[in-house]
């Protein structure tokens, strides 16, 4: 039996969040709608023309200075805020709100020629330049001082301005420059670990050092897991991920103090709750915003964008526990970054800021106000196009905004689920780690796969971290948890016990907090949960399908094990390939609850079949008129009653679609009695009546 080392000192640091009674927190009476600007792209004579037009289509939230370092600071001992000073008062004037950036994202071109250690290194130690954006290392001393120097001055200067509404720190932190490995860093990185082991024993037990003589005798040895010949040490990268979110959050939460100290406004920064961002872990960023800001753009390379954009918007809202939260970026159309940047079709500007809308944004920003005309964004949408105004992106920007302003009683609502999904970044930058037992098996996918499933579902999805409370929810959903503490396993565990069901994925429960694996078969720390054990895996060649054995079809690819049943009962069976006849789901009555297991990568059809089996038997009812092409989902007065409650629709598909509801429908105006009917690639807006509140 393999000895499990014992567990280093520090189990897992937590940051409180800053103490901030005097502060106002973030709210608003009504949805909002807002935008990016850049005026220092444009003449004076332009900004007229803007806060006209911002006016008219209802622009109520501006963010500004976000990239205004080489405006506001021309020099290293000048400091000019004449246009910003006229930006922000031709704002209040107009009655147009202010999310004032920190102006610390992008350092201007004096600062890195005078300071060039600021500059990040990458893995293979070759320098980042200056002349695109973001070119500061996280952990330099330099990049932190000069930076909250410019804090400091904008914080004095309008942390009371009128028009100020909110304040934004930086931009999209780590967007570009999460993962530094310059010499600042493998200081920072050293002073990190030195924190969190204490012993250099510690890092070697945690890190598995026995290994490939990689045995360090002192915290000084240590380096960031710059580029190797051979994969590098899995601990090591594990824990450099997490020293690099936390370097991260450093930095906002030093910009943030600054801010505070000048200012009661609610403070955030735009998190990046997409497909494209893993290096940093928001859930431990969270508690340190004063309101949850996130930016999405649509990715039409992924499988299913419309089920991703709705995975983002269940995860930001979990990061806000609930609560509303702000969509501070997305796109009228195209973006300009992807290899084909795809023009939305006509109705889904709308779908897609309704989508966020519906699971919990108080407020839809867009990536930007005016096209640019220059740099490297200039064919990125925005509101008001390169053809101007007589343009369907202006037209259907202008509903948007009528939209909104028809909903005066829907800020402060809240969305509830009964299906919780667990989530957590740190698993995520174990799981997709090299030297694994397939590459074809990829995390995010198979996250998007189990949500895509519950979507099908028609369900509503809280997406929680791991450890989460579960008290409330029917069914929990954990799709390939790698790595997971033993006392985050006991949550799901416990919740089945008391009652409730889970669905658990392959690969899930296989090694703990420093990657090491359990021992005596997978799925390690969920196998007495689940009644099976896991002798081996199996990963299927690129391109093997397999059928499940039975009349009810589907399919498996990527992935099979060789499963024991140690009390379950095989639910599916493996039809073909070398496992034939072996589970590939299976289900395990413990104490009062019930827990599944999918051993295979089961194709969607067969995943959303098992889904629904799962979500029936924990007693979960689907949105009536909800399917893959139709989203439905509630958002109620809190507390309950207090207000309407509203019933959002959003018809992906090419038919019209008649879903169940009473009420009076919003962008329409018509009263709803007993059915509504949604155009294709419509949104409606029922504002339910008393009697179909629940
Ligand atoms: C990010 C940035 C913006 C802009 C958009 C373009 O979200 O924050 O400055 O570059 O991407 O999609």
């Amino acid at each position: 039996m393999v000895q499990v080392g014992t567990p280093p000192v520090w189990s897992r640091r937590r940051v409180e969040p800053a103490e901030a009674p005097d502060r106002t927190p973030w709210r608003t009476d009504h949805p909002l709608l807002g935008c990016d600007y850049n005026p220092e792209q444009w003449p004076r004579e332009v900004w007229q023309e803007d806060v006209r037009l911002m006016r008219e289509v209802g622009v109520e939230l501006v963010a500004v200075n976000v990239f205004g370092w080489a405006e506001i600071q021309p020099a290293p001992e000048r400091f000019d805020f004449g246009r910003l000073d006229e930006v922000l008062d031709l704002l209040h004037e107009h009655g147009i709100g202010v999310n004032l950036g920190t102006g610390t994202a992008s350092p201007p071109p004096w600062l890195t020629t005078a300071y060039p250690q600021v500059l990040p290194v990458a893995e293979d130690g070759t320098t980042r330049w200056p002349g695109g954006r973001q070119a500061w290392c996280p952990s330099s001393p330099v990049f932190r001082e000069l930076s909250l120097e410019l804090v400091e001055r904008v914080a004095s200067r309008y942390g009371r301005h009128p028009a100020l509404r909110l304040w934004h720190v930086s931009n999209e932190l780590g967007g570009h420059n999460a993962l530094c490995y310059c010499d600042a860093s493998a200081e920072a990185f050293r002073r990190w670990l030195r924190e969190r082991y204490r012993d250099i024993e510690a890092v070697n037990q945690a890190w598995g050092t026995s290994f490939w003589s990689q045995r360090y005798g002192s915290f000084d040895e240590i380096l960031p897991p710059r580029l190797t010949l051979s994969t590098p040490n899995p601990g090591q990268a594990l824990d450099f991920h997490r020293f690099s979110s936390e370097e991260l959050l450093a930095q906002h939460q030093a910009e943030a103090a600054v801010v505070r100290a000048h200012s009661p406004l609610p403070v955030t920064t735009n998190l990046m709750v997409t497909a494209h961002q893993r290096d940093m872990d928001y859930w431990d960023w969270a508690p340190h915003l004063d309101v949850i800001a996130n930016d999405h753009y649509l990715d039409h390379r992924l499988a299913d964008p419309a089920a991703e954009l709705a995975f983002c918007a269940d995860l930001t809202r979990g990061l806000a526990q609930g609560r509303p939260w702000i969509l501070m970026e997305h796109a009228t159309g195209a973006v300009n970054w992807q290899p084909v940047n795809i023009a939305k079709q006509p109705g889904e500007l709308l779908r897609g800021s309704v989508a966020h809308l519906a699971r919990g944004a108080d407020a839809l920003c867009f990536f930007q106000w005016r096209a640019s005309r220059q740099g490297a964004e200039k064919f990125h949408s925005a509101m008001l196009p390169h053809a101007g105004t007589d343009s369907a992106t202006w037209r259907e920007t202008i509903e948007l905004g009528t939209i909104l302003r028809s909903l005066p009683d829907l800020a402060g609502t809240q969305v509830s689920a009964q299906v919780a999904l667990v989530f957590s970044y740190e698993n995520w930058w174990a799981a997709d780690a090299p030297n694994r037992p397939s590459e074809l098996v990829v995390h995010l996918e198979q996250v998007h796969q189990a949500y895509a499933a519950l979507r099908a579902a028609g369900v509503g999805v809280d997406v929680v971290r791991p450890g989460a409370a579960l008290e409330g929810y029917r069914v929990v959903v954990v799709p390939h948890l790698y790595l997971v503490r033993d006392s985050e396993a006991a949550v799901v565990a416990d919740f089945v016990a008391d009652g409730g069901h889970a669905l658990v994925t392959f690969f899930s429960g296989i090694v703990d907090e420093d990657d090491r694996v359990r021992p005596g078969g997978y799925p390690g720390a969920f196998r007495d949960l689940l009644g099976v054990t896991v002798e081996e895996v199996h990963p299927l060649a690129e391109g093997v399908v397999l059928p499940l054995e039975g009349t009810s079809g589907g399919t498996v690819r990527r992935w099979t094990e060789r499963v024991r049943l140690d009390g379950a009962r095989a639910h599916r069976r493996l039809g073909a390939g070398p496992l034939a006849g072996h589970p590939a789901v299976t289900v395990h009555e413990h104490g009062t609850g019930r827990a599944w297991y999918a051993a295979a990568d089961l194709d969607p059809d067969a995943l959303r079949a098992l889904v629904e089996e799962v979500l029936a038997g924990a007693g979960v009812d689907p949105e009536p008129g909800a399917g893959p092409l139709v989203e439905v989902v509630r958002r109620r007065s809190v507390p309950a009653g207090s207000g309407p409650d509203f019933l959002f629709v959003l018809n992906h598909g090419p038919d019209p679609v008649l879903v169940p509801a009473r009420g009076t429908e919003v962008c329409t105006g018509q009263d709803v009695d007993p059915t509504l009917e949604v155009p294709a690639g419509a949104v409606r807006i029922v504002r339910l009546a008393a009697e179909e509140q629940s």
